[in-house]
């Protein structure tokens, strides 16, 4: 199975899965790092582990779905069989979801269907909340809402900060999240797409 991973920032859950490739812990190829960002650490650590990058200037297209086509034209060139997101900002157009429907899939830093958007621990530990965490969900078109695959609960302490809470879930995520990209890959090359146990 091939994948790409689309990511606009820091890039470290995309660290989590080359090392996780290296350490044979995901059986599936990531052959594609897109990124909306030129500057995004993401394609740095992409570039590092000799995996193709591509950049995509948003302000080149009219249209979310325009800009979509060209990720989808990139594709062609692997073949790409799932997505993985991890950290990008963009929200999908429907075309490109129809076009990987149910195979593309999201960490969210917080147990969703609570605390969905972009800035889900911050508003966690600020609506005091004592058990927040981490979810991996299929993406559809509802923002942070598509099925969950697999969450893992992360406590808040009252000796924690904004920080420490961050370094917490970050935590989780870096070991969640190449867990369920080898299974969501096993279950895809079964044929038995859908929410399921690790
Ligand atoms: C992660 O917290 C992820 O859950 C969220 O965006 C953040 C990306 O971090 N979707 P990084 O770029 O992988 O370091």
């Amino acid at each position: 199975m091939n994948f790409a991973v689309l990511a606009s920032g820091n890039g470290s859950n995309l660290q989590a899965i080359i090392n996780a490739i290296k350490k044979k812990k995901i059986n599936a190829n990531l052959k594609l790092v897109v990124s909306d960002k030129a500057d995004a650490t993401a394609l740095v650590r992409a570039q590092k582990a000799k995996i193709a990058t591509c950049t995509i200037n948003p302000k080149n297209f009219d249209t979310r779905e325009d800009f979509d086509r060209k990720i989808l034209e990139h594709f062609k060139e692997f073949p790409i069989d799932f997505v993985v997101l991890a950290g990008y900002m963009r929200l999908l157009s429907p075309y490109f979801i129809q076009q990987y429907f149910h195979k593309i899939i999201n960490i969210h830093p917080a147990l969703l269907p609570s605390f969905k958007g972009t800035h889900g621990i911050r508003e966690a530990f600020a609506y005091g909340v004592k058990v927040t965490g981490v979810t991996v969900h299929v993406v559809t078109e509802d923002m942070d809402a598509g099925p969950i695959l697999a969450q893992e609960a992360v406590k808040i302490t009252t000796k924690d900060t904004l920080e420490s809470l961050t370094e917490k879930i970050h935590r989780v995520e870096h070991r969640l999240y190449p867990r369920v990209i080898d299974w969501f890959a096993k279950s895809l090359s079964r044929r038995q797409i859908g929410p399921g146990r690790l």
